[in-house]
């Protein structure tokens, strides 16, 4: 039998609370996640700042892309309303304030790199110089869908966890990986049960699958019998 998949609180618990912020992160731990998967991106003065899309527009009262915004106007925003009023006053939190409250507890932690859409010079470097800092390395993955982006962290670094993200179900998928030295991939749930997971698999790979809210999702990985080392959900509270 299959061991039982961590489960990680997708942006924190953000099926009930605002993705990415304090009140999402404290709740993925009160609901029982095993990890958190957070999104990073760069201000322009170079902070790296959690958050999930290259704008500000849909998860806060502000508009404008991060790369053009200094931390400082970043911080001035809400990005608890647009959830629900009973979350105003939560913060895009920086990178360093997310690892300083995670120094609390000692849930795993995946940091995805948004660089699939904006390179962002430098980040890599930043967050490794970051994980560090808060002596977090055997506590965290990162990820990312840029390959450039996963390539140059194991580059810098070549100890510390990495994943290769994965969109849809491209047959390539295992070639690349290999090239890039990859040995754990986050892919959907049609990758999982498709001949590329299976080949995944096949060659040692972990898979971490995104994003399961749907018990009847996960029963159709389970009936497949494919392993899997972890659940990233926004609904933890459904598979803890
Ligand atoms: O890391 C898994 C998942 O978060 C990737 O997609 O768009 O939710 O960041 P997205
Ligand atoms: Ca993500």
């Amino acid at each position: 039998m299959n061991k039982k998949p961590a489960i990680f609180a997708h942006r924190g618990a953000s099926g009930t609370h605002p993705e990415n912020t304090m009140a999402a992160f404290e709740a993925a731990v009160r609901l029982g996640a095993d990890g958190i998967e957070l999104d990073v991106q760069m201000t322009k003065d170079g902070e790296i700042v959690v958050i999930h899309d290259e704008t500000v527009n849909r998860t806060t009262n502000g508009k404008g892309a991060i790369e053009r915004m200094t931390y400082a106007q970043v911080a001035e925003l809400d990005a608890g309303s647009w959830f629900h009023p009973k979350f105003a006053g939560e913060k895009i939190l920086t990178l360093d304030e997310f690892l300083t409250w995670a120094t609390g507890n000692t849930l795993q932690i995946n940091i995805e790199l948004k660089t699939n859409k904006v390179p962002y010079y430098g980040i890599e470097q930043k967050v490794l110089e970051l994980i560090d800092l808060y002596n977090m390395r055997g506590r965290v993955i990162i990820s990312s869908f840029n390959q450039d982006s996963v390539g140059r962290v194991i580059e810098l670094d070549p100890y510390i966890a990495v994943a290769g993200l994965v969109w849809r179900v491209p047959r390539e998928t295992v070639r690349a990986a290999k090239k890039l030295g990859l040995t754990a991939l986050h892919t959907q749930v049609s990758f999982a049960l498709s001949e590329y997971g299976r080949e995944a698999i096949d060659s040692g790979m972990l898979l971490r699958l995104y994003t399961i809210n749907d018990m009847k999702e996960w029963n159709r990985v389970k009936k497949s019998g494919v392993p899997v080392e972890a659940i990233i959900t926004d609904f933890p509270e459904r598979f803890s």
